[in-house]
């Protein structure tokens, strides 16, 4: 396969004979080295899960691994890099995005991802950006690494492989598990919910059980 076929944007679609496998080959040797090597291993992971997934939506199967593989590259740095580089993901922060630590290695991700290793794909980057919270913008991409995220074979609970699989047959279903499992988990920490959150469930739900929701919506208007 040639580099050509991987649409990621200028810094990875260059036009010598390099194949998509030498680009991910050079990719995840700079991630094993700008991470810590359980953090590299998720990724890996979680880049092998979104593959299987995205060939099972019909979702492009490299652009979702990228996605995975990257979604966490900017673990472990501080938002001063955005702040010294006038990085455009800067306006994407909220007040609530600021003040939850666990939140900005996304946005660093995504900064890192455009800079360093060329990614110019905005579904990817988007992706990426948002995969602690979600977004109400996620289309089957942004859905599957939140998924994958989460179910990567790294993660231990019981019924984390029954998910993944009926993930397989219902992936917003499954997704709407997800969600409400993370905001239960949030809420019993006393943590926050981002409403970028809330406003992927809604939609989710909306897309699932469009008449079970017409019929909400009109009685609570
Ligand atoms: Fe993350
Ligand atoms: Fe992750």
């Amino acid at each position: 396969m040639q580099s050509g076929s991987l649409s990621v944007g200028d810094g990875l679609s260059i036009s010598s004979q390099v194949g998509v496998q030498d680009v991910f080959d050079d990719i995840r040797r700079d991630l094993a080295d700008l991470l810590d090597a359980e953090r590299y291993r998720h990724s890996v992971r979680t880049a092998r899960v979104c593959r299987v997934l995205a060939r099972r939506y019909g979702v492009d199967e490299e652009r979702a691994y990228l996605a995975g593989l990257l979604h966490d590259c900017g673990k472990g740095r501080s938002l001063e890099i955005l702040y010294g580089e006038r990085a455009r993901e800067l306006e994407r922060l909220d007040a609530l995005t600021l003040e939850t630590r666990a939140l900005h290695h996304s946005f660093i991700g995504a900064h890192l991802s455009r800079t360093r290793f060329g990614v110019e794909d905005a579904e990817i980057l988007d992706a990426i950006c948002f995969h602690p919270t979600g977004s109400d913008d996620f289309g089957l991409l942004g859905r599957i690494l939140y998924l994958a995220d989460y179910l990567e074979p790294g993660r231990k609970f019981p019924d984390r492989k029954k998910l993944l699989d009926l993930a397989f047959d219902d992936l917003n279903g499954v997704l709407i598990e997800v969600i409400e499992r993370r905001t239960t988990h949030l809420k019993s920490k006393g943590r926050a919910v981002h409403p970028r959150t809330e406003e992927l469930w809604r939609v989710v739900q909306e897309e699932a059980n469009p008449v079970e929701c017409m019929i909400r919506n009109s009685t609570n208007g």
